[in-house]
């Protein structure tokens, strides 16, 4: 979720640029750079923090030049700080670029520059592109950047300037997007529409495996083969603030839709065949096999990510797991037993309360690993180990795609400690694996497909958007969706909303239902399918209007609901990152049908860095 801002024109780059930038905020970042080339000579200033700090870099001397690139990062491979911020360098210092994205083979391949004598001065995955492009220069930019990236594999979208050839920006897009925006004699680049319409409304929307050669006149838009691309440019009639949202009127929402795109990123080089990678994670296949004992600890979404991860640790790998939620963990006193794993899942990697919990059951001898999306948070300076999740900044108070991103990191976790374990046979990891390579896909066409998931929970919001009560329900892992699709809906809807499992009904909450009462099950583990139709039965025997969540071939399912929401088959352990999606449309269309303020839910904060 990195930006990336460029300009080739007659005018000086650094304002035009730093101006780009700003308007890249809202996307989040940790650090800053820019690289101008003039006379010969690239000029890099970079710095972490706010744009301010490189702000005050520039003020002391301001890079001039008529051509550059800049970037602001969210870090993903390496802590924020001045050297891993981009614009980087090779060593020649001849050739600048910016990246976003994962480069997967960024090991292999800076193991090989290495032994080659290159010397790297940051701790990022992009800094072997730089060099891959100096050792294919000769005299032509786009061809040693054509052959760099062959090179490489993973998700990115990569700008690149040389010195000798001050009149050209080299750029590529595989996956992370890239936009050219074209103005009077010069010509600009960034990674979204909001930083170009300061200069022009006419732009072009590069493709996956495109490369563009750009110049002040224009550009040369070609597939990596080289075979030439013929686009039309694109009038863009959105004001910046539509243009930040990408065209949807919230962040939630788009927020939403960005989950094929997250859940492919958090997988992205961490499965080889049924082989789980896991960078930030130290410890050994001895320690793997020594765990008695599975802690999680986590508070709102992060915690009910953690009720999914208790189900499968438990169930997957035969491990026990407590999840608590940390402001009650704070002021327990826990028994630790020796062999124990603590996971402290936190978007932010601020939360108070989580920081709490987790460095108690560190304390008191627990390996702790942070589950976070924020590269260098508190919690990662206290953890032993750290999965990040690769959501890219979250703005939406009520959180969405980082709630996915947590699933996977477990996900990924349990497939590892079940094949180190002995628990999962060869036979059962690579179904797995093949069932989470499927995943993103399976969510894209989830929320693309024909009779429109969209459009039936905004249907079906329409007939909420007046209740006062509504009762989720489902069991294991179906439990722990329903809690996470009742604080969505409760959140931002402000209506009451419980999450209960089926089976609790029963003992107390069947006397609320009468006719009419909303009830959102979700029904997708086989194992408790019936039970939980049981429980349907119930509800549906006192009148109560009932949506269920259940797979595309579920055909009993709607002799016992009045509508349901379908979702792609899938193995039932891996069913949360499906089943989540249609209730998190369903909170947002509730919400918006009552006309809330859905990014900004009253009295709540995206963060809570106080106890
Ligand atoms: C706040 C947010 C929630 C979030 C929780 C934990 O309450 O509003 O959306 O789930 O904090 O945040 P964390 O950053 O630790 O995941």
């Amino acid at each position: 979720m990195c930006g990336i801002m460029g300009y080739v024109g007659p005018r000086p780059a650094s304002p035009i640029i730093m101006q780009g930038l700003k308007r890249l905020e809202y996307r989040g970042y940790d650090s800053a750079g820019i690289a101008v080339a003039a006379d010969g000579v690239i000029q890099i200033r970079k710095a972490a923090g706010k744009l301010d700090r490189l702000v005050e870099a520039m003020a002391a001397s301001e890079p001039s030049g008529a051509i550059g690139i800049g970037h602001t990062r969210w870090a993903t491979h390496g802590p924020p700080t001045d050297a891993n911020a981009h614009p980087h360098a090779d060593t020649t210092e001849k050739f600048a670029i910016v990246h976003n994205g994962i480069i997967e083979n960024f090991f292999e391949l800076k193991e090989e520059l290495l032994a080659a004598g290159r010397e790297f001065t940051s701790d990022t995955d992009t800094e072997v592109l730089v060099h891959l492009i100096s050792d294919e220069y000769d005299g032509d930019l786009a061809e040693a950047v054509r052959r760099a990236v062959k090179r490489a594999t993973g998700a990115y979208a990569l700008v690149a300037v040389a010195a000798e050839q001050p009149d050209t920006i080299v750029a590529v897009r595989m996956i992370s997007p890239l936009v050219i925006g074209f103005g009077e004699g010069e010509t600009f680049l960034a990674s979204g529409i909001p930083a170009l319409l300061d200069h022009t409304r006419d732009v072009l929307v590069m493709e996956d495996g495109e490369l563009a050669i750009i110049t002040a006149e224009g550009i040369t838009l070609e597939k990596l083969d080289g075979t030439p691309v013929d686009r039309q440019h694109m009038k863009v009639d959105w004001d910046v603030e539509q243009a930040e949202k990408g065209g949807y009127p919230h962040f939630m929402l788009k927020e939403i839709f960005e989950q094929p795109r997250v859940v492919a990123d958090s997988l992205l080089g961490r499965l080889d065949g049924t082989d789980v990678i896991l960078e930030g994670v130290a410890w050994g296949p001895a320690f793997e096999q020594s765990i008695e004992k599975i802690w999680i600890t986590a508070c709102g979404t992060a915690f009910h990510a953690g009720l999914a991860g208790k189900e499968m640790f438990e169930g997957l790998l035969r491990i026990p797991t407590e999840a608590v939620y940390a402001h009650e963990l704070r002021y327990r006193d826990p028994i630790v037993e020796p062999n124990s794993l603590t996971l402290a899942i936190s978007q932010s990697g601020e939360t108070a309360d989580t920081l709490a919990g987790a460095r108690l059951l560190h304390e008191r001898g627990s390996r702790l690993l942070a589950i976070t999306n924020v590269v260098g948070s508190a919690l990662t300076h206290y953890s032993d180990d750290v999965i990040y999740t690769r959501a890219g900044l979250e703005i939406s108070v009520a959180s969405t795609k980082a709630y996915t991103a947590m699933l996977v990191a477990q996900y990924l976790l349990a497939l590892r400690l079940g094949q180190s374990r002995g628990v999962l046979d060869e036979a059962r990891a690579r179904k797995v694996a093949a069932a989470l390579e499927a995943l993103p896909g399976q969510v894209e066409s989830l929320l693309k497909r024909e009779e429109g998931i969209d459009e039936m929970a905004r249907f079906l919001a329409s007939k909420l958007a007046d209740e006062n009560d509504i009762y989720f329900i489902g069991r294991g892992l179906d439990y722990a969706v329903a809690t996470e699709g009742s604080l969505k809906l409760k959140e931002i809807s402000y209506l009451h909303s419980e999450a209960m499992p089926a089976g609790e009904l029963k003992h107390g909450t069947l006397a609320l239902i009468t006719e009419g009462t909303p009830v959102i099950v979700v029904n997708t583990q086989a194992h408790v399918y019936d039970k939980t139709v049981s429980a349907l039965q119930e509800v549906k025997a006192r009148g109560a209007s009932v949506i269920a969540v259940a797979y595309d071939d579920d055909t009993e399912i709607e002799h016992y609901t009045d509508h349901v929401l379908r979702i792609p088959r899938t193995l039932d352990l891996l069913s949360p990152v499906l089943s989540i999606v249609p209730l998190q449309l369903l909170a947002y269309h509730v919400a918006d049908a009552r006309g809330l303020e859905i990014d900004q839910p009253r009295n709540l904060a995206k963060s809570v860095t106080v106890e």
